[in-house]
């Protein structure tokens, strides 16, 4: 969801610039531009609705000389994705130039004022509302830009990550930051500006991750300044990046999301190294060990996130509920942020987030934080907002998801909750030691098991031709497998656009079994597990209305092959470390049904990576 991406030093900034653009088009969005000043002192603006791609074609063959500028990609929030609407946008003068993620929530009061004053807009939107406060404050008050930049931020409702030019400074990029993510990579004299450490990378591992509130003067060959909203200068804290530019390359693959299921027989093992270790019979996860008693001591843990990673939540329940024996509430963090949560000292709230950046999650850590609750995060982007925010926490470390169906990811957060509820279960003794040293020994095959589903992917390609013309998919599962179910048809519906719901099973016949007819595709979690019967009964039951049922089931099961239209047969492991192995097919048929269909598998329409507002 918008990226931005600046540049300021001795290269020519365009090729930067489009480079990080691309780099960041795995968080969706729908239009782009740059602003750059060329060595005239000209500050050139050029924007395109469509992909960079689109913004290379219409800007190739004008002026993009210069060595600052500031580019931005724009998810419409407020007005239509068009080339007006996309930043970056000129104060009223055409001095300066501003781009914005997140959303500024009194704009409108904003704009009623400037408009008294005068000033007349071109877009429909909130940014263009905070360049023209920037200058009629500069104006109005005869204060230098920095200062100006201050005054009219602290009149702002909201959220913003920005980056401003002002031709009349040619030497200097102004960039701040509230509730967006803001990083400034530091190279030999010269300084890149992204929305994440992706367009940086190739540069320098040299970072600073803007705090809120926090405003970057960013001058080549002089150090870079940080202030806050009252000027108060702060220092600035270096960090080391540890990601490699491979992790962010397709690696032969035709899509992201493609490498990235495959991607996840190591990147489990990535996330399992040094946590569970079968030699030693035992699971560590640091957090565990280094707040052991405010773990142990928690009256209910309370999970909030959202979309994939609340599909993970859901599966965290199942596991602490049943290992650990204390209460778990899941709940959308956009809904927990709203109500009036009875939460108190004696909670613990785990965050779980790909991204760290969710807007919702974030604000619900914030509302729990207050309250007193200890926050536990599950991240995987490394340095990002909710693992600076949180108390502890467990990396998922998966490496970088471009993809925007979330998939390694996925599987990375429900295997972290595994190993948590692993540990605290052994330290509370409400897990038999018997149990104990089983589930690290199936856990640690879960790798191996999930090269042989990924064997048949050729199989779940021919087979999803079949289902391109279903305009409706329901999945069923149940236990386990149930946010599976749920995490299938978020799956199909995000990069195919076919209507998909998911489901407990024995939840059918309470309203969905009255859409089954021999049109209805069922995707069918039945694996041989204490919920077998039960399954088989419900795949009865659509058979004899004439739905199709796609069904996953263990290697060898015979009795469900009679009965389905088409059957995935998966390797058996015990039933809380199923979603490990059911979840994988359910990703190949959404990747080959909505490539069957020519969608845009990686950056489907409408849909962001990184929900960095509301
Ligand atoms: C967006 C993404 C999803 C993701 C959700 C939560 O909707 O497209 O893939 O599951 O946000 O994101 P998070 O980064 O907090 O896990």
């Amino acid at each position: 969801m918008c990226g931005i991406v600046g540049y300021i030093g001795k290269r020519e900034a365009y090729p930067v610039l489009v480079k990080g653009l691309k780099r960041l088009e795995y968080r969706g969005y729908d239009s782009a531009g740059v602003a750059m000043i060329n060595p005239l002192g000209n500050l050139n603006i050029y924007k395109a609705k469509g992909k960079v791609s689109d913004l290379e074609s219409s800007a190739g063959d004008k002026d993009v000389s210069g060595h600052i500028g500031i580019a931005h990609t724009r998810w419409a929030t407020h007005g239509e994705p068009c080339q007006v609407n996309a930043h970056p946008h000129y104060s009223a003068s055409g001095n300066l130039a501003l781009i914005h993620n997140g959303i500024i929530e009194n704009y409108a009061t904003l704009k009623e004022k400037l408009k008294a004053e005068g000033y007349v807009f071109k877009s429909s939107t909130d940014t263009e509302v905070l360049v023209q406060l920037i200058e009629y404050v500069q104006q109005s008050e005869n204060l230098d830009l920095l200062t100006a930049v201050e005054v009219a931020l602290r009149s702002v409702i909201g959220a913003y990550a920005i980056a401003l030019l002002d031709k009349r400074q040619p030497n200097q990029i102004i960039a701040a930051r509230k509730s967006s993510p803001l990083v400034v990579g530091i190279g030999e004299g010269e300084f890149f500006l992204a929305s994440d450490a992706s367009p940086i990378v190739e540069y320098t591992n040299r970072v600073v991750y803007l705090e809120d509130e926090e405003i970057a003067i960013i001058r080549s060959d002089e150090e870079m300044k940080i202030v806050n909203l009252h000027n108060v200068e702060i220092n600035p804290q270096v960090k080391k990046i540890d990601m490699e530019l491979g992790q962010l390359e397709k690696g032969g693959y035709p899509h992201f999301m493609l490498k990235e299921i495959f991607e996840q027989p190591s990147s489990l093992n990535d996330c399992m190294r040094g946590r569970v270790n079968p030699d030693v019979n035992n699971v560590i996860l640091s957090a565990v060990n280094d707040h052991r008693e405010r773990l142990l001591g928690a009256r209910r843990f309370i999970i909030v996130a959202c979309g994939t990673s609340w599909h993970a939540g859901l599966i965290g329940k199942h596991l602490i509920e049943s290992f650990c024996r204390i209460p778990v509430e899941v709940e959308y963090a956009s809904e927990f942020r709203y109500r009036n949560p009875v939460i108190d000292e004696q909670d613990v709230v785990i965050a779980i987030s790909q991204s760290g950046e969710t807007a919702d999650t974030l604000a619900a850590i914030e509302l729990a934080k207050k309250r007193g609750a200890f926050i536990y995060g599950i991240c995987n982007a490394v340095g990002s907002s909710i693992p600076r925010t949180t108390h502890t926490g467990s990396y998922i470390h998966v490496g970088p998801e471009i993809g925007v169906a979330s998939t390694k990811a996925f599987t990375g957060q429900v295997t972290v909750l595994t190993m948590l509820a692993l540990s605290l279960g052994k330290a509370r003794g409400t897990i038999q030691q018997e149990e104990y040293l089983n589930l690290i020994g199936e856990l640690s095959q879960i790798p191996e098991k999930m090269e042989t589903v990924l064997q048949m992917n050729d199989h779940i390609s021919q087979l999803s031709r079949i289902f391109t013309y279903a305009h409706n998919f329901l999945y069923l599962g149940r236990g386990y497998n149930y946010p599976v179910a749920l995490e299938g048809a978020l799956k199909l519906k995000e990069i195919s656009y076919i209507h998909a719901e998911g489901y407990p099973a024995a939840e059918m016949k309470h309203g969905p079994i009255a859409l089954i007819d021999t049109e209805m595709p069922v995707v069918v979690l039945a694996t041989r597990n204490a919920m077998y019967e039960k399954i088989l009964s419900n795949i009865q039951e659509i058979k004899a209305r004439k739905g199709k049922v796609i069904a996953l089931v263990t290697e060898g099961d015979k009795e469900i092959a009679n009965l389905a239209d088409e059957v995935i047969e998966l390797p058996k492991t015990v039933e809380c470390l199923e979603p490990l192995i059911t979840t994988i097919p359910l990703q190949l048929l959404a990747y080959h049904i909505a490539v069957c269909k020519g969608k845009d598998v990686d950056q489907p329409r409408n849909l962001a990576k990184s929900v960095t507002v509301e």
